[in-house]
């Protein structure tokens, strides 16, 4: 068994950090507080390729596997955890779906731009009342002719009005007494798609969160991806690809709040030594460096059977969410406590990643969800 990342790992990983810690995060407490698109930063992220890293160079993108994906997210959110989860939307739940249920000419109309980072794609599952019930959408697509008419209202869309290109889950039919659930790709430009409303959040501000509304959103049959009745298929299935990416994230944030805390234990100073000096501040940081490591380890080795199309790599994407990100609220929340009442303030930055790393456990599914998905695929052999 072997745990070294391969040179070319190494590289993502030097290669992004350096970017990131440049680029990104000198602007992160700017771009929260004033919930700013990032869009610059975003320009220098797509000139490296990473917004179409899981994509071959055929269709536009970087070819990056699995692995180097979830390290590249890691590092990305280490500096904003707001720029990682527009970058980990687009590359996972918007252009994965693409390569792995398009056509032909779908990958080249849509995928492409997506995949050069001259687009940005958004996933459309979740509506007012189904958010861990995924199944029971209401947003229904009919057939008029040789196009479908699209009418809904999705929620927590990450990239929502920013977005050109989005992946949305709508009821085609019946089969069965079951909803026939399909997926379809809709432009931005579409006559009848709006921003119904901007969340304004805990945490990840500077990522852009909407609820859309489809009202007699015409969309050509060409535009179907994956078959008629696939959509749950298509939405779990990136999904799986998706909390990979959710939980690299989750390392990031939680990386980036042991490293201040770190730094700030030796330089605070209580009853005449660094507190990093004092057994009860050595205690929390040996638990944090430990938990960050065990959290990463399992996430990087979801992704690793993600490259060798592993069974179970859904399973194990699944834990690694649940893993990482009840680890990453953890590990902030020890943050705070070793920074004591400065944690609590704006000056310092274990604040923010506490308020980032909380929707980890939410977003592309809850804790919950991630159990019943895990106990399901252990009951199952
Ligand atoms: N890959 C491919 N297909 C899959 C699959 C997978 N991993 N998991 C399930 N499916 C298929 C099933 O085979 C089934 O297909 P058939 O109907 O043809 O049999 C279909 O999908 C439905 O699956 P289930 O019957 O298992 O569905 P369920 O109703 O029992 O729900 C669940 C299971 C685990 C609770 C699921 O609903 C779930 O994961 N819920 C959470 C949804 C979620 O993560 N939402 C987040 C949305 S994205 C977001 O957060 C916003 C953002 O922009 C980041």
């Amino acid at each position: 068994m072997n745990l070294e990342l391969t040179e070319e790992q190494e590289m993502v990983r030097n290669s992004v950090r350096e970017f990131a810690e440049n680029e990104i995060a000198p602007l992160a407490r700017e771009y929260d507080e004033e919930e700013k698109f990032p869009r610059k930063q975003l320009e220098g992220l797509a000139e490296l390729g990473l917004l179409g890293m899981i994509i071959p160079e055929e269709y536009g993108g970087t070819g990056f596997d699995s692995v180097s994906y979830s390290i590249a997210l890691e590092e990305i959110a280490r500096a904003d955890a707001s720029v990682a989860v527009i970058v980990g939307v687009t590359n996972s739940v918007c252009c994965y779906p693409i390569l792995s249920f398009g056509t032909e000419d779908q990958k080249q109309q849509f995928l492409v731009p997506l995949a050069k980072g001259d687009e940005l794609g958004a996933f459309c599952l979740s509506e007012p009342h189904a958010g861990s019930d995924a199944t029971n959408l209401k947003t229904s697509a009919v057939k008029d002719g040789a196009d479908y008419i699209i009418n809904g209202t999705k929620s927590w869309v990450t990239n929502g009005g920013e977005a050109q290109t989005h992946i949305v889950m709508a009821v085609t039919g019946d089969s069965g007494g079951k909803k026939e659930v399909t997926a379809f790709i809709v432009e931005e430009d579409r006559d009848g798609l709006s921003v119904s409303s901007v969340e304004h959040k805990l945490g990840q501000r500077a990522s852009k969160t909407t609820e859309l509304s489809f009202e007699d959103v015409r969309i050509p049959e060409e535009n179907v991806l994956g078959g008629i009745g696939n959509g749950m298929k298509v939405a779990f299935n990136s999904l799986d690809n998706g909390r990979i990416g959710i939980g690299s994230l989750a390392v990031g944030i939680a990386q980036a709040a042991f490293d201040e805390a770190k730094e700030y234990s030796k330089d605070r100073v209580a009853f005449g030594r660094p507190i990093a000096e004092h057994q009860a501040i050595q205690f929390k940081l040996a638990d944090m460096a430990t938990e960050i490591e065990a959290a990463r380890l399992l996430t990087l080795q979801a992704a690793s059977m993600k490259d060798s199309d592993h069974k179970k790599t859904g399973v194990y994407a699944s834990m690694a969410k649940l893993y990482a990100s009840e680890m990453a609220n953890t590990v902030c929340a020890d943050a705070i406590q070793i920074h004591g009442g400065n944690g609590y303030s704006r000056h310092y930055n274990v604040e923010k990643y506490y308020r980032d790393a909380r929707i980890t456990t939410i977003y592309e599914g809850t804790s919950e969800i991630q159990k019943i998905v895990i106990a399901r695929g252990i009951l199952k052999n």
